[in-house]
């Protein structure tokens, strides 16, 4: 990060830049990726989302082999309730205290209206998530799609996060 800020020293702007990876269709994925969006829908179909009638599901897949899944669970005082990532995150890591993550499938479905693009993590879940990623130094791979369609590929939660905060600015 030093150099970084050095370097704005000298420049008046910089650029940054996110690659995503398009797929029009789960085929398209490993099947790995597909065995993990079958695990997201899974969850996804047991969210507790009675207020928002938006359920989301996310399916964690640590090196191990492992899947860890979770889903929203709303609250009648609203903002009491969770995101499906921060709840599969935390399950993870309470889990498996020293867990590397290897990738995250996103998915959301709605009774209310067609979730045809793709749902990306919010972003107290792009924070929530980037903690594990920096601790563990190995990206994590985010995938999200709605209920159909496209489905988006990131590389890291640092690339969904420009001038991420971490405990090196503690
Ligand atoms: N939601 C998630 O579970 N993950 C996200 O990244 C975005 C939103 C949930 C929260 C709430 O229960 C519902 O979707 C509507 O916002």
């Amino acid at each position: 990060m030093t150099a970084f800020f050095d370097q704005l020293f000298y420049m008046k702007e910089t650029n940054f830049s996110t690659k995503a990876t398009v797929y029009n269709d789960v085929s398209e994925l490993t099947k790995e990726e597909q065995r993990l969006f079958e695990n997201a829908i899974i969850a996804r179909n047991k969210a507790y989302a009675p207020y928002s009638k938006f359920s989301v599901g996310a399916a964690i897949l640590l090196d191990n082999g492992t899947i860890v899944t979770g889903n929203n669970q709303e609250n009648a005082a609203y903002p009491s309730g969770m995101c499906a990532e921060r709840v599969a995150i935390w399950k993870a890591g309470s889990e498996f205290p020293n867990m590397v993550v290897k990738k995250v499938a996103i998915t959301a479905s709605s009774t209310e209206i067609k979730v045809d693009k793709p749902v990306g993590p919010c972003g107290a879940c792009r924070q929530t998530l980037y903690e594990y990623e920096f601790n563990q130094k190995e990206p994590i791979e985010v995938i999200f799609m709605g209920e159909t369609g496209k489905i988006i590929k990131v590389q890291s939660l640092a690339s969904l996060l420009p001038f991420s905060f971490d405990s090196s600015h503690l």
